[in-house]
């Protein structure tokens, strides 16, 4: 492939005040279009490479690009706006807001990018109802099952049509029937072309969702392989996997 990366990390390190660093020296690079699993036991280091991807924390060292942006050069004003182009997020408690209906927080980001109310509305109207959450757009948000919270928090997210969805362990607190239903739901956007990162700690998540895992230990990647079995559901067993370095 000769087109640039849309995430490049480069011997990027995060340290916080004390103990060892949350993140120690990361390179790698994800294209455009794929679906990436970040997988780790909890403290690896995850949330921490997410939120340097978002541009939501800086690195202590090395560099963040993502769709050509220096992310970790941003001022406060340049990471919001950013945020706000580039990046969708959804999160394992859903952050809706509990006060606003499931259409409002569905346009909250278009209207922080200066979107005007009618557009938003036709836009948030629209992704509600390919995400099969039409129905349910004037209820509150604490109304609704947890797959269907995380179904508007996903609508949220691709609002204004980021060129990266981060998604930071979104089954994890669903039950199993609901984060099937998300982990289809991510499965489609990707088919459709969506990049997404997934953190998670379940192996049989990341498999079964992304075509990629990537393992952190430590802060450190550990493991960057390609899964052939993606798709094939659980009951497929283990995935063969080889060396992402073997393909294209
Ligand atoms: N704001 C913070 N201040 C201090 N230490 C932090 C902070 N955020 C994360 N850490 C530490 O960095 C390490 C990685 O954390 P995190 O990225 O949240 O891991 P994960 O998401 O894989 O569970 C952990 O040891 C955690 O305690
Ligand atoms: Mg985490």
């Amino acid at each position: 492939m000769t087109n640039a990366p849309l995430i490049d990390l480069r011997d990027t390190t995060k340290k916080y005040d004390d103990g060892p660093p949350a993140l120690a020296g990361v390179t790698l690079s994800v294209a455009s279009g794929e679906c990436v699993a970040i997988l780790g036991h909890s403290g690896s280091g995850k949330s921490t490479l997410l939120n340097l991807i978002a541009g939501l924390d800086r690195p202590s060292s090395g560099s963040v690009t993502v769709d050509g942006t220096r992310v970790d050069r941003l001022g406060e004003a340049g990471s919001a706006k950013y945020r706000r182009a580039s990046i969708g997020m959804i999160f394992q408690f859903f952050n809706l807001l509990d006060d606003l209906t499931v259409l409002d927080n569905v346009m909250v980001p278009a209207q922080l990018a200066g979107m005007g109310k009618g557009e938003a509305k036709r836009r948030a109207v629209e992704l509600l109802g390919s995400l099969g959450m039409d129905r349910h757009a004037k209820a509150y948000p604490q109304r609704l099952s947890g797959g269907q919270r995380q179904r508007v928090a996903v609508a949220r997210a691709l609002m204004n049509k980021p060129a990266l969805l981060l998604a930071d362990e979104p089954t994890g607190a669903l039950d199993s029937s609901s984060a099937e239903d998300v982990r289809r739901l991510l499965l489609d956007l990707n088919g459709e072309g969506q990049t997404i990162l997934l953190v998670t700690h379940d192996v049989q998540l990341a498999a079964s969702t992304a075509r990629r895992t990537i393992e952190l230990v430590d802060g450190a990647v550990e493991r960057d392989v390609i899964n052939d079995g993606r798709g094939a559901g659980l009951a497929a067993g283990t995935p063969t996997t080889r060396p992402t370095g073997a393909v294209g």
